[in-house]
């Protein structure tokens, strides 16, 4: 077969970008290693910033989000003791967050597609792509027990971080910018309504804890833990325990218990690959960089790429000119090292570090002080969490 774009991996670059791109007219392929299943169930994001809950409603994807997503106008940092709230719209002009699990933007995206849109193929692992170079690409993968090729104009790698698109660019022209965590985290889903309105940062002697939420009904909850942690060593009650104590800055103040239906244990990094572009090759996603989760950056940097580049090749079907393509990276770049920046920043300020000095601590502290004291450095965070508008939107 043969399509204009093919797009690498169903998760939510992916599926954006071939929704954005239908609602363009422009011809692409999804092809996905996993099932349906599989993907719709991956338990990962819950954050939507604004711009990303703009581009959906524009998208035509967002019917259910409206209806079953939780607004968020703030969140509670909690250290030594205190408790302070940020007012995001009264800090940022207006500006607040969305709580809509990544499973349920999947699974939204999913079904738009499969009523009209573009062809989505599932347990269609990708092994190669040849010709970023050349005149045209070859996109190799396996479906149905059979060896397939799929040519195209350009593909994209929305494959996330493990993918093989990447692989296409050779390393001499790709530079790659790391930085490795010392901690884990602990995520858990419980049956139990969540014990605020809205989520809590929590820096604590006894190291970081985050209190979000799936719906009225169910919590989703984090702790760090030591890098190489099995979820096995933390029973329910431990956890529990553990979370009640890195929150209770008040002895009357204790989370509501229930039912823990996952447990899974994260690592932390940061990394980004430049350019994001390599000739017919273009990178967007986990598949070019990846943040720690502290901040929920990942997903809405997903986004943004996606809504960069469907704007590039809209202006590519109805002008023939390419630019938007050539300064795609370029174009995109600025936001990531700001969101790279945004989430090494909450990272590294909320999380107790093996071996940490006092002195680091205080900086800690100083620095969480500092930001419940002025207006100013509350403001730097708040138009970070929320993020900015894209280019073209208001
Ligand atoms: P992905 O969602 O990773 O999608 C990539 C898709 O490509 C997958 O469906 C994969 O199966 C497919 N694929 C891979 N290789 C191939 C191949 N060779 N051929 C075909 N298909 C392929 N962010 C937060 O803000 N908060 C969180 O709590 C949080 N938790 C996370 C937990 C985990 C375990 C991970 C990995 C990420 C988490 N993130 C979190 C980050 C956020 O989920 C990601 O930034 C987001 O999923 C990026 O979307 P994506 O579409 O670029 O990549
Ligand atoms: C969630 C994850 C985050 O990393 C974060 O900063 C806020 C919320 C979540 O999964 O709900």
């Amino acid at each position: 077969p043969r399509t204009r774009v093919a797009v690498v991996g169903a998760g939510p670059a992916g599926l954006l970008l071939a929704r954005l791109l239908h609602l363009h007219s422009i011809d692409c392929v999804v092809l996905e290693s996993r099932g349906r299943g599989y993907v719709e169930q991956r338990q990962r994001a819950g954050i939507l910033e604004q711009s990303t809950v703009d581009v959906l409603r524009r998208a035509g994807a967002a019917d259910r989000l409206e209806r079953e997503g939780l607004p968020h106008d703030g969140i509670e940092l909690r250290f030594a003791g205190r408790r302070h709230r940020l007012d995001f719209p009264a800090l940022t002009g207006g500006r607040r967050v969305w709580v809509y699990a990544q499973t349920e933007v999947v699974k939204d995206l999913i079904a738009l597609q499969l009523a009209d849109g573009p062809p989505l193929v599932f347990e269609a692992p990708v092994h190669a792509v040849e010709g970023a170079q050349d005149g045209g690409c070859t996109v190799r993968y396996t479906h149905g027990g059979r060896e397939r090729a799929l040519t195209c104009d350009w593909v994209v790698g929305c494959d996330g971080f493990h993918g093989v698109v990447r692989d296409a660019v050779p390393a001499p022209a790709r530079q790659v910018h790391e930085r490795v965590y010392p901690y884990a985290w602990l995520g858990i889903l419980a049956d139990a309504p969540p014990v605020h309105d809205e989520l809590i940062y929590a820096h604590s002697p006894r190291g970081f804890a985050l209190a979000s939420m799936r719906s009225p009904a169910v919590s989703r909850l984090y702790l760090q833990v030591p890098v190489g942690t099995e979820p096995g060593t933390w029973p329910d009650e431990r956890i529990w325990d553990e979370l009640d104590v890195r929150f209770g800055a008040h002895a009357d103040w204790r989370l509501t218990r229930g039912p823990v239906t996952q447990k899974a244990v994260l690592p932390m990094r940061s990394s980004v690959t430049e350019p994001m572009r390599y000739g017919r090759v273009l990178l967007a996603g986990d598949a070019a960089h990846i943040v720690p989760p502290t901040g929920a950056k990942g997903l809405n940097l997903a986004v943004s790429d996606v809504t960069v580049l469907a704007r590039a090749f809209a202006h590519l079907h109805e002008t023939g000119s390419a630019t938007l393509l050539d300064t795609y990276s370029d174009d995109c770049l600025g936001r990531v090292w700001r969101a790279e920046h945004f989430s090494y920043f909450m990272t590294t300020t909320l999380h107790t570090a093996p071996g940490q000095s006092s002195f680091d601590t205080r900086l800690q502290l100083s620095q969480l002080e500092r930001v419940a004291a002025s207006p100013h450095a509350a403001a730097e965070l708040a138009e970070n969490y929320t993020g900015a508008p894209l280019p073209g939107e208001g």
